[in-house]
């Protein structure tokens, strides 16, 4: 599978949410969009999953124009929006069963892939009368994974999927989401770095509609690499001070002191060691970047 992004604008009355966006989106290894909110991450799945339609550009599925033809992506996609719809009358089984209907999943299939799949997101101990509006915004999302992975689909698009999980139920998501990856072609957004971090092959980082970075996390990392220190101020030091020599990444008050992690082009103390980036450092490189610019 493989999905071509090009020269993707999307514009909603005066604003940009997308502006010029190309990508090139393949199976084999997790894709994290990471970026703020109001970056264009959802603008940009909902454009993909074919909910809406893009101002100006292309997208090609297996080099198949899925703009003219949204069905060609629809039959081999499974999406989670950030907003998970959910019928709130239904209960976990009476909804996924439904959903099986509109996926045109025959009954006896349907049976065994819904317990599969509430198995694999904790959703078997749920009191089988218990109907969604009773559900927590947690418990939601992961109604909302099974719904997505339903009739296995080839491209997995999640939106935001770790929102309001705790972080066991994040631990299992990002797990069964790289292993998904193996085979399909799986793209999560979050504005949550550390849910990427250990996971994703492939990082884009959105801001302001725009592409601020497409490639590894291991490149986006050793840009960063003469740009990460580590420091220790005594107790007293206010933090004010340490924001005024860079972008302050993290703040730990130690026994020896306050224990800082800050990006800057230049050694920012006497005794600041250069330490090797976390992509949360790298982002926050980027970032500093872009601010130049
Ligand atoms: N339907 C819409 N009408 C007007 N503005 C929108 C609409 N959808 C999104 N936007 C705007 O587009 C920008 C990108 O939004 P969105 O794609 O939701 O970002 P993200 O998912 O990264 O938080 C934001 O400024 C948002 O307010
Ligand atoms: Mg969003």
């Amino acid at each position: 599978m493989e999905i071509k992004v090009e020269n993707l604008s999307k514009n909603f009355k005066n604003k940009k949410a997308l502006n010029n966006v190309s990508l090139d989106l393949q199976s084999g290894g997790l894709i994290g969009l990471i970026g703020p909110n109001g970056a264009g991450k959802s603008t940009l799945f909902n454009i993909l999953t074919t909910l809406q339609k893009p101002t100006t550009g292309k997208i090609f599925l297996n080099n198949k124009d899925i703009v003219k033809n949204p069905s060609l992506m629809q039959k081999n996609m499974g999406f989670m929006p950030q907003k998970v719809p959910f019928l709130p009358n239904l209960t976990l089984k009476e909804y996924l069963n439904y959903i099986a209907g509109i996926k045109g999943i025959p009954a006896r299939n349907a049976k065994m892939e819904i317990e599969s799949l509430i198995t694999k997101f904790n959703l078997l101990t749920v009191p089988k009368k218990q109907t969604l509006s009773h559900f927590s915004g947690g418990m939601i999302q992961r109604v909302g994974m099974c719904v997505a992975l339903m009739g296995n689909p080839q491209i997995i698009v999640v939106d935001e999927p770790t929102a309001g999980l705790d972080p066991e139920e994040r631990i299992n998501l990002r797990n069964i989401l790289s292993e998904l990856a193996t085979e399909k072609l799986v793209i999560m957004s979050t504005h949550i770095i550390s849910d990427i971090e250990a996971v994703a092959n492939k990082i884009i980082v959105l801001k302001d509609g725009k592409v601020k970075y497409d490639g590894s996390a291991i490149d986006l990392m050793s840009k960063a690499s003469k740009n990460v220190w580590s420091m220790t101020f005594p107790t007293q030091t206010s933090i004010k001070e340490i924001e005024k020599l860079g972008k302050v990444s993290s703040i730990v008050q130690t026994m020896d002191g306050i224990q800082a992690r800050i990006i800057a082009n230049q050694k920012p103390t006497a005794n600041s060691i250069n330490v090797k980036p976390h992509l949360e450092d790298a982002y926050l490189f980027l970032e500093s970047e872009g601010d130049k610019a």
